[in-house]
């Protein structure tokens, strides 16, 4: 089975945890498109939701599909936040931001009661670090801001280069207007450590590391789709 299958079968499989009434958060990439078609389905059959998105990419796919976006600032708490991954480690530890939009992505998990993490199984690794860790760092002396993120990893011994992210050629440019870095780690030993240490970053406006934020992952695989708490 291929992983857009098994990515098809975790967004689709993520439906069945939403219920009328609920106030819903939209992640960002390819198996969150599929789960942002099948909130597109169950509101053509009557279903009552309330949405709002993590990027401008999922926003535009759910107003194609006839879905209506609301501001998050209008919304406040939501009830659930459905989203892809890039990498889903032990105690649902996770790298994002592949598709660019982990600020925007770990807002508004932060405000969802339960967050749901959907993925192909090739996602689902023993230790994180294999995909680049993204970095969104703000673009105003940024050669500052990558020194500084080199001697916090070299304080976890990783001995890596941030990688600027580019797009047709161009530097990426996030929803906010920031910059990405991708740093090919190898392995993150230990990935609460180095969250907070990037965080306390200036000019870092924040990492893909989403630590104790994931409270169940729907992992598409070639038998169907495995649930992990
Ligand atoms: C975007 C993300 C995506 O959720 C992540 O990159 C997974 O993407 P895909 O579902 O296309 O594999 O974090 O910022």
């Amino acid at each position: 089975m291929s992983a857009d299958t098994q990515k098809q079968a975790a967004g689709l499989a993520a439906i069945d945890h939403i219920e009328s009434g609920m106030k819903v958060g939209l992640g960002t990439g390819s198996t969150a498109a599929w789960f942002v078609k099948a909130v597109a389905d169950a509101v053509r059959d009557g279903l009552k939701l309330t949405l709002v998105s993590t990027s401008n990419q999922t926003t535009h796919l759910a107003q194609s599909l006839g879905l209506e976006i609301k501001d998050i600032n209008d919304v406040g708490k939501l009830d659930v936040c459905v989203d892809g991954a890039d990498e889903i480690g032990s105690g649902l530890a996770l790298i994002k931001g592949g598709g660019g939009a982990l600020l925007r992505e770990k807002l508004i998990w932060e405000m969802a009661d339960r967050c749901i993490v959907i993925a192909d199984a090739a996602k689902h690794v023993a230790t994180l670090g294999a995909f680049a860790l993204p970095i969104e760092v703000e673009p105003f002396a940024y050669k500052g801001t990558i020194n500084r993120i080199c001697d916090v990893l070299s304080e976890f011994d990783i001995a890596k280069l941030p990688v600027l992210r580019k797009k047709g050629g161009e530097s990426f440019v996030t929803d906010g207007g920031n910059l990405i870095f991708d740093v090919p780690c190898g392995a993150i030993l230990d990935p609460s450590g180095l969250a907070s240490a990037l965080k306390a970053t200036t000019g870092v406006v924040d990492h893909g590391l989403f630590l104790d934020l994931a409270d169940v992952a729907l992992i598409g695989t070639d038998s169907g789709v495995d649930i992990l708490h």
